[in-house]
């Protein structure tokens, strides 16, 4: 089996690491200005895409911060969240699990039900129009306070039917998980699935940290795990996916060039990696350009991409029928490659 551009474009994907607010694109993001009476700091959408050029998280988060700016009403978190869906149909995406940052909205005047009710109709459009399915994951922003994150969550609670997981996102340095671990422990005994970002930029005791005392489900990112044996045997041996994000890392100078990506060697250690896009908008790609600049720059195979695949099936927070299918439409597209 060859790994050739169609192969990548046409296998069946699932996504489980994206911020929904990190998928507008700069012609969304002018269009919803002009309609909100927003002012930008760009003049053209060549301006904003020349902007993209980041040296770190922070960089990049705080132009992700003002981009947002530009939502203001449930229609806009309709419309962003509907071109996404556009755009991953298109990819064969078949199941996203998408998050969404209420704290991002909610500090500018905007209000936690404008937020989510425009992510959710839209991802309800999706299921029944592209027959993309997914759920909807919040994240805390870590750089604010304990008592902000509690008061999100108590927000949250009356969408438990909506909100599968929450998650913790933002700057990581000095940020470790134990400065949320009573949010989480609160967020767990009210029945939410748990994730966090962690190993980014910070250290490998972050990810121990998310493990241990955040007690995570899916570790976003990790890629500094590696740096310790230890928790790397832990990691192999627990089975605890890592939701890794290619053309994020080398934007972000995580990596310096893909070439170096840790995506293979987590791989050979038997660690369940999976391919995502992040921040689609703001770091080049979507799931398709991901997976193509991972397998040009490390020589993936045909098999090491499916095994990413299947991994992002089995990681993800869908029932174990909902898997069994989605395993099933991946089986047959890797049957009929291989004929
Ligand atoms: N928020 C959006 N994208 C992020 C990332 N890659 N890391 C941390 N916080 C984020
Ligand atoms: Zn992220």
């Amino acid at each position: 089996m060859r790994v050739t551009e169609e192969f990548i474009r046409n296998m069946p994907k699932v996504e489980l690491h994206l911020h929904i607010e990190g998928s507008l694109e700069p012609e969304l993001m002018f269009a919803l200005a002009q309609r909100n009476g927003v002012e930008l700091p760009f003049k053209s959408v060549e301006e904003v895409r020349r902007a993209y050029d980041f040296s770190n998280l922070q960089d990049f988060l705080d132009i992700y911060y003002q981009g947002m700016n530009v939502l203001r009403e449930e229609q806009d978190f309709y419309d962003l969240t509907r071109a996404y869906f556009e755009k991953i149909a298109a990819q064969n995406v078949m199941h996203t699990e998408i998050f969404f940052d209420p704290q991002g909205h909610t500090e500018r005047g905007v209000a936690f039900d404008a937020a989510l009710s425009g992510i959710t109709r839209a991802m309800a459009d999706a299921e029944n129009e592209l027959g993309v399915t997914s759920k909807l994951i919040m994240c805390f922003l870590r750089h604010l306070s304990e008592e902000a994150a509690f008061k999100t969550l108590d927000e949250a609670l009356p969408h438990k039917d909506k909100i599968i997981g929450v998650g913790l996102d933002s700057s990581e340095k000095g940020h470790p998980p134990s400065k949320f671990e009573r949010v989480f422990a609160r967020a767990r005994e009210e029945g939410f699935k748990i994730v966090a970002h962690a190993g980014e930029e910070g250290p490998p005791e972050y990810v121990t940290e998310a493990l241990d005392l955040l007690k995570v489900d899916r570790i976003d990112h990790g890629n500094r795990s590696l740096e310790d044996a230890a928790l790397t045997r832990r990691i192999v041996g627990s089975g605890i996916a890592l939701t890794v994000c290619p053309l994020s890392n080398l934007k972000l100078c995580v990596v310096k060039d893909m070439r170096d990506h840790p995506l293979k060697k987590m791989l050979d250690l038997g660690i369940k990696a999976t391919v995502n896009s992040d921040d689609p908008s703001y770091f080049g790609g979507y799931m398709t350009e991901n997976f193509t600049a991972a397998a040009n720059a490390l020589d993936l195979t045909a098999e090491h991409l499916l095994t990413l695949t299947r991994n992002g099936i089995a990681a993800s927070f869908l029932t174990d029928t909902e898997k069994s299918a989605l395993l099933d439409r991946l089986d047959s597209f890797a049957q009929k490659q291989a004929a």
